[in-house]
């Protein structure tokens, strides 16, 4: 489901040119070790999940550090879990004992996250979950992890309004204690399921429109997600690509992805994503006008695995060279040579290549003249040759190898065909971008 953007909300551009954003799933989870849900997975009792309140601890957490890891990567917001569905609070918040500041922890770890994120110039996105399996009066659903274990009594005396009231001030706190925040995650709304007896729960059981009342009258230039069941705000597609088929609606979004399926650190999972397939991810995305929301999830130290940093590490070498092909940029209306992506900004135009062609690229439709082509990695230029140039015998006389050969165009070619001559090695990127400079009209 895609919703339309809302004018209720701030100002999205910056949203809309950051492309690339960090997600921290960070919680007593990490200590389980395998993967965020673990608590409902395994139908955990409350009193059973203590140890991992009794033993949080990330005593090699560095926000500084990773926030400079983020900004390396090209980073340019982040959203971090104060919340998630086991209900555990990673702020000092005076509405409830179940917080960070009460595990040997101590610290108030979203303060010193958002601070360090803030330094290095990176926007600030809040996760919150609606859901929450610790809150006394939040009943039962399919969900929870006291499902199969149901005291009726004990929820018929359960009153949501009291649940309501306790995201408000919560999420009150959280706009009033902690400065400028640019993004507010809510997760999740599920009213279509049923389980036999046992309802989601969506909008009216968070009261989410006086919850959004609330929140832009704190901070009227937040944006928030589309997890509120509003049907509105910033489009959250999960652990999937959108393309150009699903909706013609244009919409403000972000894929949000997992290196290796898990939010929350994993151990045993090494279901790893490739850097390469990241980068691709992340380009056909922005090709369609989306974010990439790449999850990171800090273990029970606060240290992040060795894949996911050499992930983050080459997708920021790879941004270093080529960002300038994304950040601003917009998808194009122009169909793309196979295996490629485009980009537009300006009177640029961005070829994003897959897989290497052998020694020529032929662009289609292409409405302008062209002034010059190079590659984004190395700025070395690349020879044009446009349809307009050749003889009737659709022939180009190209330089390969250092030698003047005759290029026999086989394909039927209009006018508006541009072919690109490019070397048989790919440079050696993981995917290599070509920068076309239009003349001005
Ligand atoms: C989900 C999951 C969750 C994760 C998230 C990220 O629906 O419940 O564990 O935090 O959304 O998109």
């Amino acid at each position: 489901m895609v919703y339309k953007w809302t004018e209720k909300y701030g100002d999205p551009n910056w949203f809309i040119n950051s492309k690339l954003g960090m997600f921290i799933h960070f919680g007593l989870y990490s200590l389980a070790a395998r993967h965020e849900w673990v608590m409902t997975l395994e139908e955990i009792e409350a009193k059973n999940y203590q140890k991992y309140f009794e033993n949080f601890n990330p005593d090699l957490f560095n926000p500084k550090a990773l926030a400079q890891t983020a900004k390396k990567s090209g980073i340019k917001y982040m959203v971090f879990t104060t919340k998630h569905h086991d209900g555990f609070i990673m702020w000092d918040s005076k509405y409830t004992d179940y917080k960070v500041t009460n595990t040997p922890y101590k610290k108030d770890i979203l303060k010193e996250v958002i601070e360090a994120f803030r330094e290095e110039g990176i926007k600030i996105g809040l996760y919150y979950s609606l859901i929450d399996w610790n809150h006394k009066d939040f009943t039962i659903d399919g969900y929870h992890p006291d499902r199969s274990r149901i005291n009726y009594e004990q929820e018929a005396r359960k009153d949501i309004k009291k649940y309501q009231q306790y995201i408000k001030n919560q999420v009150e706190e959280l706009l009033t204690n902690y400065g400028t925040i640019d993004y507010l995650w809510f997760d999740f709304s599920y009213k279509s399921k049923v389980w036999g007896d046992l309802k989601g729960k969506g909008k009216d059981d968070w009261d989410s429109e006086n919850l959004e009342k609330l929140i832009l009258n704190l901070q009227p230039n937040i944006i928030i997600n589309d997890r509120l069941d509003l049907k509105r705000g910033v489009g959250t597609h999960e652990q999937y690509q959108r393309n150009k088929s699903d909706s013609e609606e244009i919409v403000i979004w972000e894929g949000c992805q997992t290196l290796n399926g898990s939010w929350g650190y994993h151990r045993d999972n090494d279901n790893f994503k490739t850097p390469e397939m990241i980068v691709k991810m992340l380009i056909d995305t922005v090709s369609n006008n989306g974010n990439l929301l790449l999850n990171i999830g800090p273990n029970g130290r606060g240290e992040i695995d060795n894949k996911s940093l050499e992930i983050l590490e080459k997708v920021g070498a790879w941004m270093r060279l080529h960002s300038l092909s994304l950040y601003g940029a917009k998808g194009s209306e122009l169909n793309p040579p196979q295996d490629c992506r485009y980009t537009m900004k300006e009177n640029k135009l961005y070829v994003h290549v897959f897989s290497w062609p052998y020694r020529t690229l032929t662009l289609k439709d292409i409405p302008k003249r062209i002034k010059y082509a190079q590659f984004l990695n190395d700025y070395s230029e690349l020879k044009v040759i446009e349809a307009k140039t050749l003889n009737e015998d659709r022939k180009a006389e190209v330089n390969l190898d250092n030698e003047l050969k005759v290029l026999h165009i086989k394909d039927k070619l209009d006018l508006k065909t541009v072919i690109i001559e490019i070397p048989v090695k790919k440079p050696d990127v993981l995917v290599p971008v070509i920068e076309i400079l239009f003349e001005e009209e």
